[in-house]
């Protein structure tokens, strides 16, 4: 790696410019962002179709409508969707997290409580406790969980009547949902990464609420390097914001945030310095590989953890990168990427190279 390293601090900042998830201080930020209506989500047509259907049906029927899974990786609106659903059936929404539910009695103490009609947004539904899981079956079907006192031969069950409620999941690993759970689910969404046309859109209405004037190239710029996904469209927009009112009289055109997200090391296609250091091993210090997993992560010096979870679902996505049964690759697009020629033939034997493990 040919940059200088940075200071730590710096280092966790710049990091997560292009990390899905939120850490605490943007929560509050995000809050003002998010759309409130249906009407008002960008993108997702599909999602938006459907979901807007069943609401629709239950609001005529004077129903809570079915319970309601969302499914996509993190930043694409999960929550945003969660809180459209109670407040498009105007009835309160209560919150919780798999993680925060260890114990069974935990869940029943939150089901006991709900009103009827109430929205129950439980995120990452995924990572609740089986015992947690298995009441949370039993109430979805039938409106009711047994909730047993005492321990041993001694134990006994109290049935618990609950009033019909809506159970929104929010998970960003579907696949880990046990069968049970995901079919008592009446309607799945899946959310798809967005395109840039949606992204300018979505940045445009963050400048709009944020009161940041920007140009149309200087809003296409950011959605084109905002991985697909709304969380770090506006988390880039607030960094272009902060670059544009210090260094360029406050309007946001395409040189500036060009300026400002070279200056943050995001570069055209979305990557960030963690992304371009793992390709810049790969190629350069490994000819493209196949590298080990650990190997790759000891030669950026990052922990493996980091380097599998945040850098390399988003360069397998960009096709620049491939998990191989043998160890990680680099795409002819790697290669290009890095401005780099990419090598001839590979190597006698290597067919095989980009297998999917
Ligand atoms: N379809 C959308 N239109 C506009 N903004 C969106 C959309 N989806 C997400 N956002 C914005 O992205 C941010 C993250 O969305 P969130 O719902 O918290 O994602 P998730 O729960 O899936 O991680 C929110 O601040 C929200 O304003
Ligand atoms: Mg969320």
């Amino acid at each position: 790696m040919t940059d200088a390293r940075l200071d730590d601090a710096e280092e966790a900042h710049l990091r997560r410019l292009t990390d899905a998830e939120a850490d605490g201080d943007e929560r509050a930020v995000e809050a003002a962002l998010r759309p409130k209506r249906l009407d008002e989500v960008v993108g997702q047509a599909r999602v938006r179709d459907q979901l807007g259907l069943v609401l629709e049906a239950a609001r005529r029927r004077e129903r809570a409508p079915d319970h309601v899974l969302l499914s996509g990786p993190p930043g694409l609106g999960k929550t945003t969707l969660a809180m459209i659903i109670a407040a498009e059936m105007s009835t309160p929404l209560r919150l919780t997290s798999g993680p925060a539910i260890t114990h069974a009695g935990d869940l029943a103490a939150i089901l006991s409580g709900l009103n009827d009609g109430d929205v129950l947004f439980v995120d990452e539904i995924h990572r609740m406790s089986r015992p947690a899981e298995e009441m949370l079956y039993m109430a979805m079907e039938d409106f009711r969980v047994d909730v047993i006192i005492g321990k041993g031969p001694g134990a006994t069950a109290i049935p618990l009547e609950i009033p019909p409620f809506t159970l929104v999941g929010a998970t960003t690993r579907a696949g880990l949902l046990p069968g049970p759970l995901r079919d008592r689910f009446g309607f799945t969404a899946h959310l798809e990464f967005y395109e840039p046309a949606d992204l300018d859109l979505i940045v445009h209405r963050s400048a709009g609420l944020l009161g940041v004037e920007l140009t149309p190239e200087g809003s296409a710029e950011i959605a084109s390097r905002s991985r697909g996904t709304p969380r770090i469209a506006n988390r880039l927009l607030r960094r272009v914001r902060d670059y544009a009112q210090v260094r360029a009289g406050g309007v946001v055109t395409l040189p500036v945030a060009q300026a400002a997200l070279d200056m943050f090391e995001v570069d055209e296609s979305g990557l960030d310095r963690l992304d371009r250091a793992v390709l810049d091993v790969l190629c350069r210090r490994f000819g493209g590989g196949p590298v080990g997993a650990s190997t790759l992560a000891v030669a950026v010096g990052e922990e493996r953890e980091t380097v599998e979870e945040v850098a390399e679902p988003f360069l397998v996505r960009q096709g620049m990168l491939a998990r191989t049964p043998r160890g990680r690759v680099a795409t002819p697009a790697a290669w290009l990427h890095l401005g780099l020629s990419v090598p001839s033939a590979p190597a006698a034997g290597d067919s095989t190279l980009f297998d999917e493990a």
